[in-house]
C-alpha cells in the first residue's frame, strides 16, 4: 500500500468509527499530519478528555496513553505499537519509589508526567514540564518534597524555588545527552537566535543560570511552551534543544523561519516506532487497547487533579 493508500483508509475508518488521532510534538512528520490534535503529553491527554469520539488513537509513547486512559476512563485509548515506551517513565518503578517514601515519610511526592499509571498512584502531586515550579510554590513551604523521576527537571525547580527538593536519578536518555554538547560555542555561531530549551535537557540548569545572568535569549520550555513562543516570537532563528520532530510542527508554523537543532542526533525511538502502517491496524483492528484498571485509575487521577487544580 502506497502512503497516499493508507491515509486514505485511516481517514475513512476514523469517520466510520467515531475515532481521533492524537499526535505528540515529536511524532515523524506523517504521523503529524494525519492527526486532529498535535501537542505535549498532558495537553493531549486533556484533549482526549475534551472530544467526542468513542476511540483514541493514541501516537505518543505508553505513559501520554496510560494518562490518557486515566484521564477518560470510558474512552477506548489505542496506541499503535506496544513497545512505545520512554526512558525516563522507566527510570523510577512503583516498588523504588515505595521505598524512597518509606525513608521519608513525611514528604510530598511530586512526580513529572513521565511516569507510568503505577508511580502517578503513589504519587501526591503530577506536574509537566511547564507547571512544575507552580505545583511546587503551592505546597506548603515546611513540607519536605520528593522529586522524580528526572534530574534536570528536579535541580531546575529546586534553584527556581530555593525549596528542601530531594531529587530521584533519573533521566531521558535523548535529552541528557544534549547537555554534553558545548553551549556556548552555539550561543557564539547564532547571535541573533533564540535558545528554546527542554527543561528535561542535561544543561537545562545551566542554561538557566545563564540566562539570568547575561542578556542572552535562552527559554526554558515544554514543547507546547516552544510552540507559543516561536507563535509570538519577533526573531526569525531559533535554535531548538529537545527532540528534533517539533522542527516539523515549528517550520510549518513559520515558514519563513530558520530553526537549528541543538542537535541532528536528538531523535527518540520510540516516539519513531508509531508508523502509518501500525496507526491504520490499530484502527482496523482496535489495538493495542491500553486501560489503566479503574482501582489504579482513580488513585493516579487524584494527583492529575491536584495538579490541575494549581493551574
Ligand atoms: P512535553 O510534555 O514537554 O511534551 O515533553 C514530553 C516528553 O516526553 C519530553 O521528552
Ligand atoms: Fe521519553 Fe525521552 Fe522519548 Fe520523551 S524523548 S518520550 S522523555 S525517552
Amino acid at each position: 500500500m502506497t502512503n497516499k493508500e493508507m491515509i486514505d483508509e485511516i481517514i475513512k475508518l476514523k469517520k466510520e468509527k467515531n475515532a481521533v488521532i492524537l499526535a505528540h510534538n515529536y511524532e515523524l512528520p506523517e504521523i503529524q499530519d494525519i492527526a486532529d490534535f498535535v501537542g505535549d503529553s498532558l495537553g493531549l491527554s486533556q484533549q482526549a478528555a475534551k472530544v467526542d469520539a468513542e476511540v483514541i488513537v493514541f501516537c505518543g509513547v505508553h505513559f501520554m496513553a496510560e494518562t490518557a486512559s486515566i484521564i477518560s476512563p470510558n474512552k477506548k485509548v489505542l496506541i499503535p505499537d506496544l513497545d512505545a515506551g520512554c526512558s525516563l517513565a522507566d527510570s523510577i518503578t512503583a516498588d523504588e519509589l515505595r521505598k524512597w517514601k518509606s525513608e521519608n515519610p513525611n514528604a510530598v511526592v511530586v512526580s513529572y508526567v513521565n511516569t507510568t499509571a503505577e508511580v502517578k498512584a503513589e504519587t501526591d502531586y503530577c506536574c509537566t514540564s511547564s507547571n512544575a515550579v507552580k505545583v511546587i510554590d503551592a505546597i506548603p513551604k515546611e513540607k519536605e518534597i520528593l522529586f522524580c523521576p528526572d534530574q534536570f527537571l528536579g535541580r531546575y525547580v529546586k534553584s527556581m524555588t530555593g525549596r528542601d527538593i530531594k531529587i530521584w536519578n533519573g533521566a531521558c536518555h535523548v535529552h541528557e545527552k544534549i547537555g554534553e554538547i558545548d553551549f556556548d560555542k552555539k550561543l557564539d555561531e547564532n547571535p541573533k537566535a533564540d535558545f528554546l530549551v527542554h527543561p528535561e535537557c542535561g544543561c537545562s540548569t545551566s542554561c538557566m543560570l545563564k540566562s539570568s545572568v547575561y542578556d542572552c535569549n535562552i527559554k526554558i520550555y515544554s514543547t507546547e511552551g516552544m510552540i507559543n513562543h516561536v507563535k509570538e516570537a519577533e526573531s526569525n532563528e531559533f535554535v531548538i534543544a529537545t527532540e528534533v520532530g517539533i522542527l516539523h510542527r515549528l517550520q510549518k508554523l513559520r515558514p519563513e523561519a530558520k530553526f537549528i537543532p541543538m542537535s541532528d542526533e536528538s531523535v527518540c525511538e520510540y516516539m519513531k516506532m508509531i508508523t502509518l502502517d501500525k496507526v491504520l491496524d490499530a484502527l482496523k483492528y482496535e489495538q493495542h487497547i491500553v486501560k489503566v484498571p479503574e482501582g489504579l485509575a482513580s488513585k493516579a487521577r487524584l494527583s492529575i487533579e491536584r495538579m490541575i487544580a494549581i493551574n
